[in-house]
């Protein structure tokens, strides 16, 4: 059994929402089981050798709870809103994943890329093919990540899709299957994640058919909700032409009894005080993609507001709605977005996100939101050591006071040219990254 011994300044998110700093210790973890075994204090001989600068910092690996492997080379196509970007960039785009050998391509640059920014777990969406999927659950395992993926589900050809879309029953099947192959696998690093796209692309039928199995199973389901007005008006029309009594878009997952504790919704921006409630009594969480609101002039989530209920917030980068896939980045517009809902509002003000609770979301948060806060999310002996060491330069330790939490926080969110990523562990094994 290998015993791996790190020194450094820690930054541990911990049960109360805070996040604490640990002066200079050593972690120590072995690379056999892969769980931290001590975090103790240097010895004196090392406590003299140290200088007043921050040389290295560890961090627990970040985890990116909504993001779509196939759009990476789609980053940048601004266009336009979400459906005619949808339809002139993103279908065709992920149609190409019926290529192996071009998925290939896409999916190893995806892990490599988010790797070096420092994300050790992930929330994927694949595309709508089984065998591209499947392809992505076999280099995730290669790679040694924490991952839930899940295929693509739509069986309603909305917006001309530009090549044919499975039937209800394959797209079940084809989940099932995947879900039978991958769930647990890899010492359980791996798991499913059923994915109906969102209303505006799959029938009730579809939707109630993925609640049902995936409640069974006990899996996690992922979707997309009130993005932006377009989008709601659309999937209400889309509804209401089928006779379907849904007031609203939430009503429609309400329904298909898609809601609850295991269940990711990416954006919600616009949702009635009716819809807040109704997430808030099925314990569904809201994935906040603060960058793709942005890039896609989708609007402003009010983070504040959905704070007056006890919904669970977590954060996802949304590639590529998102242009980037670094969390630090998802961090940073999270906090200025906390600033354009204060200055478009006309109601008073509310105190803006900290970096603090930004860092805490996109750690011990999103394990919280994906139940395994027993495994990952804070450095603690007993929990899998996935973590992320961090070199600053000496501009880092110019700009910030290094007693403080939130300052060196700050720097981790603001700054990204004054540190260097440089090693990423993941259940205690050392993943090969691209320094950046
Ligand atoms: N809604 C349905 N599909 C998508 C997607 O791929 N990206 C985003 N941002 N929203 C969606
Ligand atoms: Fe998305």
């Amino acid at each position: 059994m290998a015993l791996v011994k790190l020194k450094g300044v820690i930054l541990n998110p911990t049960e109360n929402g805070d996040v604490e700093i640990i002066r200079n210790s050593n972690l120590e973890f072995s690379n056999s089981n892969g769980k931290i075994s001590k975090i103790s204090p240097l010895d004196n001989k090392e406590e003299k050798n140290l200088s007043d600068k921050i040389e290295t910092i560890i961090i627990p690996g970040l985890i990116d709870l909504h993001s779509h492997i196939p759009q990476l080379p789609g980053v940048g196509k601004n266009a336009d809103e979400l459906l005619p970007w949808l339809k002139n960039h993103i279908f065709p785009l992920e149609t190409k994943f019926n290529s192996l050998e071009y998925a290939e391509v896409v999916i190893r640059r995806f892990f490599e890329d988010a790797l070096s920014c420092g994300t050790t777990t992930f929330v994927l969406y694949s595309s709508i093919h089984k065998e591209a999927t499947n392809l992505s659950f076999e280099i995730a395992k290669e790679f040694g990540i924490r991952a839930f993926i899940g295929k693509v589900m739509m069986d309603r050809d909305m917006k001309r899709y530009p090549e044919p879309l499975p039937t209800m029953a394959r797209n079940i099947k084809d989940s099932m299957e995947l879900a039978k192959q991958w769930h647990g696998e890899n010492g359980g690093l791996l798991h499913y994640i059923f994915t109906p796209r969102f209303a505006g692309s799959c029938s009730m039928k579809l939707l109630q058919k993925t609640a049902e199995i995936a409640k069974d199973g006990n899996f996690f389901i992922q979707s997309h909700l009130a993005e932006n007005q377009s989008e709601v008006n659309f999937i209400k029309s889309l509804f209401e032409r089928e006779k379907l009594k849904v007031p609203t878009n939430t009503h429609i997952f309400k329904k298909s009894n898609l809601l609850g504790e295991r269940t990711l919704l990416a954006h919600c921006l616009y949702l009635s005080q009716i819809e807040l409630q109704i997430l808030e009594s099925t314990g569904t969480n809201i994935i906040h993609c603060p960058t793709s609101n942005i890039f896609l002039q989708s609007g402003f989530m009010p983070f504040r507001r959905y704070q007056d209920h006890k919904i669970n917030i977590g954060l996802g980068t949304d590639v590529a709605g998102g242009y980037s896939l670094s969390l630090f980045n998802e961090m940073r517009n999270a906090i200025e977005t906390s600033k354009i809902v204060n200055v478009v509002s006309y109601a008073r003000p509310k105190p803006i996100l900290t970096a603090k609770e930004v860092f805490w979301i996109s750690t011990l948060g999103a394990a919280k939101i994906l139940k395994i806060d027993n495994e990952i999310g804070s450095l603690e002996p007993g929990k899998d050591a996935d973590l992320v060491v961090i070199k600053p330069n000496k501009l880092f330790n110019f700009y910030c006071n290094l007693n403080s939490t939130e300052d060196i926080l700050q720097s981790l969110i603001y700054l990204p040219h004054t540190y260097l990523i440089q090693e990423v562990y993941i259940r205690g094994r050392k993943i090969k990254i691209n320094q950046k």
